[in-house]
């Protein structure tokens, strides 16, 4: 039988792939960590139309996270505060398997535009040491309000200039 290598791959984002992300965006300890989240993350219809925009934005660079050929996530690029910012979302069950910074890193390489920004709530210990990993450092901060938490949270801005 063929061994498993762990390969994370990125790929565009599929429709039937949208009912992983969904799963994965419902997860109550990842909302708290990510903080910044949408206000109700069970409101399919939302997630759903919010997905549409994103797929049909031409701007927005968007990938499916595949890891041994299972959708484990997403990552992207997009513009907010009028600067280019990455994000990413794994699977709870697939964390700690080193997939974000394996995906970060591969997207950052299909990226040429830099700086590139981050932003990452202050306690969420694991973006945070993905962002370090991939070679991003912490610029300034910023707080708002968190829809996870119900209450203004701070965060790190992150910046990559090469
Ligand atoms: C944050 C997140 C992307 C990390 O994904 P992951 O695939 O588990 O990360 P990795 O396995 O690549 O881990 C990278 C490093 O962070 C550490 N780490 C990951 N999660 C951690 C956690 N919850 N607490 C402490 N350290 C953590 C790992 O140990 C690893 O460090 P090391 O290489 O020094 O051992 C994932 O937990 C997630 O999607 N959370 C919900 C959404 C979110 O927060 N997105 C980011 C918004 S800013």
């Amino acid at each position: 039988m063929m061994e498993k290598h762990n390969i994370v791959e990125l790929r565009g984002v599929l429709p039937h792939d949208l009912t992983y992300f969904f799963q994965f965006q419902l997860d109550p300890e990842a909302n708290e960590m990510a903080a910044f989240t949408t206000e109700n993350p069970a409101d399919k219809v939302e997630f759903l139309s919010h997905w549409k925009r994103i797929l049909d934005d031409e701007y927005i660079i968007k990938n499916t996270i595949v890891y041994n050929g299972e959708i484990v996530g997403n990552i992207s690029k997009f513009e907010q505060f009028g600067e280019t910012e990455v994000s990413y979302w794994i699977g709870k069950e697939h964390w700690g398997k080193g997939i974000a910074t394996q995906a970060l890193k591969k997207f950052l390489v299909t990226i040429q535009e830099r700086p590139l920004y981050a932003r990452a709530a202050k306690d969420n210990v694991g973006s945070i040491r993905v962002l370090e990993k991939c070679g991003f450092s912490v610029l300034g901060e910023d707080e708002g309000f968190s829809n996870a938490r119900g209450k203004t949270v701070e965060e790190y801005i992150f910046k990559l200039e090469k």
